[in-house]
């Protein structure tokens, strides 16, 4: 069993295969954090509590306890008692007074992992995982709080979230409930995160940790394609293989704050949880409230093992997707072909080269209901456009089957159009100050999925459209975020719980699609990647990854994504150049070699590739069916970042058994007068002989002095090598 309790000395000690995470009880009722590390065999480790310097705990030195709440390292935090720093959890009473003093009453060890109720999780049974769960009390609100903690047995995975309940007899309103908290000593620490924008997601970036707060946030409805929910502090020598990683990544899709606090006696704290901004959940007697999980990952073997943790406990314990462990569709997309330009011959015509050439399922992007000929209109309008497909939804997808394609579908869920006829009819139905301009956004409104009415109403739409042909896969896409938060249902103490609300109606109506059609390849997608997180990846075994297709720009983009998450998640495809974001040309082969670290497919109009191009596309075909086994479940191993080097960009994908890889590099820039490049390969059995190419050698050799790549004439250059035990 991962975690024990050690009676005499009061301390809870989690394991996992490599790392130890602490808790102590100080005073019969404080929680204290105490270590999280490389796994300690020592059960006896309380003098890391430091008890013995000042200030004391209260019990000793009752007039200092100002200064133990605000410098002890508290488990859960919280607001208005005396810590100054970041708090977890704030609770307002009936009265007005914002405070609380949840002091632990006992804790419950149990197999396996309970299931967060109505919100994505990890999962795991009575032989994968071990919760511990602390119960903590308000004597005066009646209010009780359970910290869980999940270990996984064979991976170096703690996670944790919060459930609050009210068994007082007033109700009390929750400020803030963060869903985890970790108080260490700083050791030179840097933070590391995911930056970007629309077409330019999680580029990774690292800074100096200084004195105060720094966090990442999203309080726009959704993850966001500007800052990510996830956060890692890593000492200064980190690199892929070397140096100490604690991570935090949110299974949540909804606002986000991720901070890290280094105070005056330059201890860190390291929050995470739902963003307090425009929350306050009002909890009535014998209510509950669930903080969604927080995933924590330390690695004492740099960012490589970091990411192999989250891709190992990604795969096997939050995706449910059948298609998980499945070769994907190769699919073609049209909606960097035709945009909303197209009728039923298009897409035939589309479907009909493309089956051709290799490709399996043709995908109806935007466009194809209400009377939407443009980005203005007809969301909620979920019926189809026959003046667009004459002959129907039903009639096209049997013309597109008999090609030998899958068929699927685009819809934008929960929105709706001010020119819609949906909106004509529920007005009250978006998201709303009333007497307020409802800001738009790609003319759009965000449709209150806090009301059950509203959900069924959409869902219903969805469903029948589902049902009248047959559809394999469906591209759930949301183009806006949330803005002037109100909903013209809740009463006016609800208001605050807008914002979560809206995520679990989301959560809701995705579970609800995924039970009543089973089969269904599902693909998530907001504007591109602005809901790519580990909350979606529980409902959808892929995400669209970025609308930036080109193959450069996808370099940083998919580096930072898949610094978490499985390449098996990442949707990407091959398109036309120039490109369509950034007009830059690239090489057919090179696009394919990057889209082939993902779901692979195709965004162009096939009918008007060059001969060549149609040659290439055969080949990559092939070449997904040879090594998407390979990439899907093999191990990640990032080699080199352009970011980093500024020329060249590769990564490794390695089979588990080691007895296979493939090993893709890219020169991004030329360099005069450049001399080859060694790049020294990671992941290999040192002790196997491995053939490349014709030639073999020993895995130490690769690993320890690399393999050679010479200096190419031209930018964009890339290369697909495999590599085989002899
Ligand atoms: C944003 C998506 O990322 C695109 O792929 C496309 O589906 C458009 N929306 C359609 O509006």
């Amino acid at each position: 069993m991962g975690i024990i309790f050690n009676q005499k000395e009061q301390v809870f000690l989690l394991n996992t295969p490599n790392t130890t995470y602490g808790i102590a009880i100080a005073d019969d009722k404080y929680l204290l954090h105490l270590y999280y590390g490389k796994r300690l065999e020592q059960e006896s480790v309380r003098y890391l509590l430091r008890e013995d310097e000042p200030p004391f705990v209260p019990s000793k030195n009752l007039r200092e306890k100002n200064s133990f709440l605000d410098c002890a390292p508290m488990e859960y935090p919280e607001a208005g008692m005396g810590d100054y720093r970041e708090s977890a959890i704030s609770i307002r009473s009936i009265d007005g007074y914002r405070g609380s003093e949840l002091f632990y009453e006992g804790y419950d060890i149990e197999e396996g992992k309970p299931k967060l109720e109505g919100l994505p999780a990890t999962w795991g049974g009575a032989s994968d995982c071990t919760t511990l769960k602390l119960y903590c009390k308000d004597q005066l609100l009646g209010i009780k709080v359970t910290l869980l903690y999940t270990v996984f047995e064979q991976l170096d995975v703690v996670t944790r979230s919060v459930v609050v309940e009210n068994h007082g007899e007033d109700p009390v309103y929750l400020e803030k409930v963060l869903s985890a908290c970790i108080d260490m000593d700083d050791r030179g620490f840097e933070v590391m995160g995911l930056f970007g924008s629309w077409a330019r997601e999680r580029h990774i970036q690292k800074m100096p940790l200084g004195y105060g707060r720094q966090n990442i946030s999203s309080f726009k409805g959704e993850s966001s394609h500007q800052e990510h929910p996830f956060l890692a502090l890593v000492t200064p020598e980190v690199t892929q293989e070397v140096g100490e990683v604690y991570a935090m990544n949110f299974v949540y899709s909804g606002n986000f704050i991720a901070q890290v606090e280094k105070n005056q006696f330059d201890s860190v704290r390291m929050t995470m949880g739902i963003h307090p901004e425009g929350f306050t959940w009002k909890l009535d007697k014998g209510e509950r409230f669930v903080a969604p999980e927080v995933v924590m990952v330390y690695s004492s073997e740099g960012l490589g093992k970091m990411t192999r943790t989250f891709h190992n406990l990604y795969r096997e314990h939050l995706i449910r997707s059948p298609y998980l462990h499945q070769k994907r569709p190769i699919l073609i997309n049209n909606w960097e072909a035709t945009y909303f330009d197209f009728d039923e011959k298009k897409l035939l015509d589309i479907a009909k080269e493309a089956s051709q050439l290799g490709i399996e399922m043709l995908v109806m992007d935007d466009g194809w209901f209400g009377h939407r000929s443009s980005d203005n209109s007809s969301l909620g309008d979920w019926f189809v456009n026959e003046n667009k497909l004459k002959g129907g939804l039903h009639q096209l997808v049997e013309n597109v089957k008999q090609t030998g394609m899958k068929f699927g579908i685009w819809f934008e869920p929960e929105m709706i159009s001010p020119d819609s006829e949906l909106f004509k009819k529920h007005p009250d139905w978006a998201i709303q100050i009333p007497g307020r301009e409802i800001t738009q956004s790609r003319a759009q409104y965000v449709l209150d999925l806090t009301r059950d009415e509203v959900i069924d109403g959409v869902y219903q739409m969805v469903s029948d459209v589902l049902h009248s042909a047959d559809i394999s896969y469906v591209k759930w896409d949301m183009n806006r975020q949330l803005t002037t938060i109100g909903s013209c249902k809740l009463p006016a103490d609800r208001q605050g719980e807008i914002y979560h609300r809206y995520v679990l109606g989301m959560y809701k109506m995705q579970e609800r699609l995924l039970q009543e059609f089973p089969n269904l390849l599902l693909e998530n997608c907001s504007g591109g990647g602005a809901r790519f997180d580990a909350g979606m990846l529980y409902y959808s075994p892929q995400i669209w990854c970025s609308d930036d297709t080109d193959a450069i720009e996808r370099l940083a983009i998919q580096e930072g994504t898949a610094l978490i998450y499985p390449v098996s998640t990442i949707g990407a495809h091959v398109s036309v150049c120039p490109n369509h974001t950034v007009g830059r040309e690239t090489p057919f082969d090179t696009r394919g070699n990057v889209a082939m670290l993902g779901t692979f497919g195709y965004e162009l109009d096939i009918t008007k590739l060059s001969k060549e191009d149609k040659q290439s596309v055969c080949e990559q075909t092939k070449q997904y069916h040879k090594y998407n086994d390979l990439v899907r479940e093999g191990d990640y191993y990032r080699l080199t970042s352009y970011r980093e080097n500024s020329y060249y960009d590769s990564w490794m994908i390695v089979s588990k058994d080691k007895k296979k890889a493939l090993l893709t590099y890219v020169q991004v820039k030329a360099r005069a007068n450049g001399k080859s490049r060694f790049v020294r390969l990671q992941g290999l059995d040192a002790n196997k002989t491995y053939t490349i190419q014709g030639k073999e050698y020993l895995g130490s050799t690769l690993l320890y002095a690399g393999l050679r790549f010479s200096a190419e004439f031209g930018d964009y250059k890339s290369q697909m090598i495999e590599i085989e035990e002899v």
